[in-house]
């Protein structure tokens, strides 16, 4: 199975990818966990990409492009995938649509209110991308990998204010785009992180 999940920077879309691809045995694939990883790795792609991310721009489309059409042509992705921030556009959409076929696209509908909260709390794992919170993760260390958990460089106030207007204009719009295609399942994902997960599943069956 071919998925996507989609929303607003903060709905959980890291949460439930981590859960859903264990369950599913599929590769997760982030573009920002991979654009993070070229950054701390201090690679070319990397240092282009930083100045974008740390403005809470999107990365130019021939750089993330590139990344996933190199990242999707590996073994583990035979049986399916999961694509986490990837499309972010529709020159990214259409793209895609030429390299694979997308089974679904799951929309996490998170109300704005719920977001700041949340990415005012949010750690991350710097090595395996295990995402948290300061309130579930009160060792600071990754439940998965042991590693010490961070916090990311662009989950400053002024920096989410503009993640937030970037995807309003750029990414939204992608939902009306696989709802025409037929595969887009909508979960609310106001609730908690395990209820999240149980309509999701639901939906996949
Ligand atoms: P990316 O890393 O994709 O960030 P994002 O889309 O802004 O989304 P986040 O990772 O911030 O949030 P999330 O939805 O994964 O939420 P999480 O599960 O962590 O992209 C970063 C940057 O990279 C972009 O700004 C851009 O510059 C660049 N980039 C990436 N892809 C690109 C592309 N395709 N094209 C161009 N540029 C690209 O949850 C957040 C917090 O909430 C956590 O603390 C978590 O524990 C908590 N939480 C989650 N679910 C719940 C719940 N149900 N209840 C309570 N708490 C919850
Ligand atoms: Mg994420």
């Amino acid at each position: 199975m071919n998925i996507i999940i989609m929303g607003a920077p903060g709905s959980g879309k890291g949460t439930q990818a981590v859960m859903i691809c264990k369950a599913h045995k599929i590769p997760h694939i982030s573009t920002g966990d991979l654009l993070r990883k070229n950054i701390a790795d201090g690679t070319e792609l990397g240092k282009q990409a930083k100045t974008y991310m740390d403005a809470g721009k999107l990365v130019p489309d021939e750089l993330v492009v590139a990344l996933i059409e190199d990242r999707l042509k590996a073994d583990d992705c035979k049986n399916g995938f999961l694509l986490d921030g990837f499309p972010r556009n529709k020159a990214q959409a259409d793209v895609l649509g030429k390299i694979v076929k997308t089974d679904v696209a799951l929309y996490l509908d998170t109300d704005l209110n719920k977001i700041a909260a949340r990415m005012a709390s949010r750690r991350v794992c710097p090595k395996c991308g295990y995402s948290t919170s300061a309130e579930l993760a009160k060792d600071g260390k990754c439940k998965e990998c042991g590693e010490t958990l961070i916090i990311r460089d662009d989950d400053k106030l002024e920096v989410v204010e503009n993640r937030l207007k970037v995807y309003a204009e750029q990414s939204a719009p992608l939902i009306e785009y696989y709802k025409a295609k037929g595969v887009l399942v909508t979960v609310n994902g106001n609730q908690t992180i395990d209820d999240v997960y149980a309509d999701i599943e639901a939906a996949l069956k």
